[in-house]
């Protein structure tokens, strides 16, 4: 993460930075982050931490009623951080204090684009063993995000903005992990079990005119960048500048000269290949 350029202006890490809360399982973490990520990092508790230790062990964590949560002003997206555990239990919930927090702190500013950090999902993803100690009553959460912004009752013409917006049901996301991935296993009775495929994270870039585009990266390294060779043959050019004579001709195969690369089994393979392949 620390390679990306332009640099990124914060990393947030949504819980589970330990396995069972020791005290001693979090001089990894924190000696990572501090060796790792020169940028500003921002953390709060899953389901495997425990507030009070997180408070000591990690720096820049912060307390609001009792929580671990807080909001970061810092930045033309503000970033807020939700505390949604349950000492003891694999499942996510937002009591009324966390829910008077998260409406009270999203009232401070009820235009700006926030980001909503938090363990666990409001939603439910399919994979059942998951779904099972997803965020209960998520419709209470929904409830606080979807609130119109008071400020819209003292404009004559409102302009939208995402708090204006109610979350209807429709795109929702998976993400990979840093460490290993819960196997797709998108059934009500599937085991509880994970993969070692390759970790990943998600940046997030917004822009005003563009909103939050969001890519997914691999935490590792692979080979490459490798420059694109374009056969001279090759007929998109033709194509994109739309001649008559793109029009009229319609090959069904192509060629095309690329350098590709797979993975296997955590062993890469570089392979500069001149592939044939067909367009429907
Ligand atoms: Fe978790």
């Amino acid at each position: 993460m620390d390679r990306l350029r332009p640099a990124a202006d914060a990393v947030i890490i949504t819980g589970d930075l330990t396995e069972c809360d020791l005290v001693s399982e979090y001089a990894e973490p924190r000696a990572m982050l501090a060796r790792e990520l020169h940028v500003a990092v921002y953390v709060i508790p899953g389901n495997h931490d425990r507030r009070e230790v997180l408070l000591r062990e990690l720096p820049g964590v912060r307390e609001a009623d009792g929580f671990v949560q807080y909001a970061v002003e810092d930045f033309p997206l503000w970033l807020l951080m939700l505390d949604t555990v349950v000492p003891g239990a694999g499942h996510g919930e937002l009591c009324p204090i966390r829910l008077a927090w998260l409406d009270r702190t999203l009232g401070k500013a009820p235009d700006t684009p926030t980001l909503i950090g938090m363990h666990h999902p409001p939603f439910q993803c399919g994979i059942g063993h998951m779904d099972r100690i997803a965020l209960r009553d998520p419709a209470a959460f929904l409830a606080v995000v979807s609130r119109p912004s008071p400020s819209r009752a003292h404009r004559q013409r409102p302009s939208p903005s995402p708090r204006d917006r109610p979350l209807r049901p429709g795109y929702r996301q998976h993400l990979p992990s840093v460490a290993h991935q819960v196997e797709l296993d998108l059934s009500e009775d599937a085991p509880s079990v994970f993969t070692l495929e390759p970790p990943g994270y998600q940046i997030h870039r917004r822009r005003p005119d563009t909103g939050v585009v969001m890519h997914t990266a691999l935490v590792d390294s692979y080979p490459g960048p490798f420059p694109f060779l374009e056969d001279p043959d090759y007929p998109a050019p033709r194509y994109r500048a739309g001649s008559s004579r793109s029009r009229n001709q319609s090959p069904s195969t192509l060629t095309q000269n690329v350098v590709s690369t797979t993975t296997a089994l955590g062993a890469s393979r570089i392979q500069g290949a001149r592939v044939r392949y067909s367009r429907p």
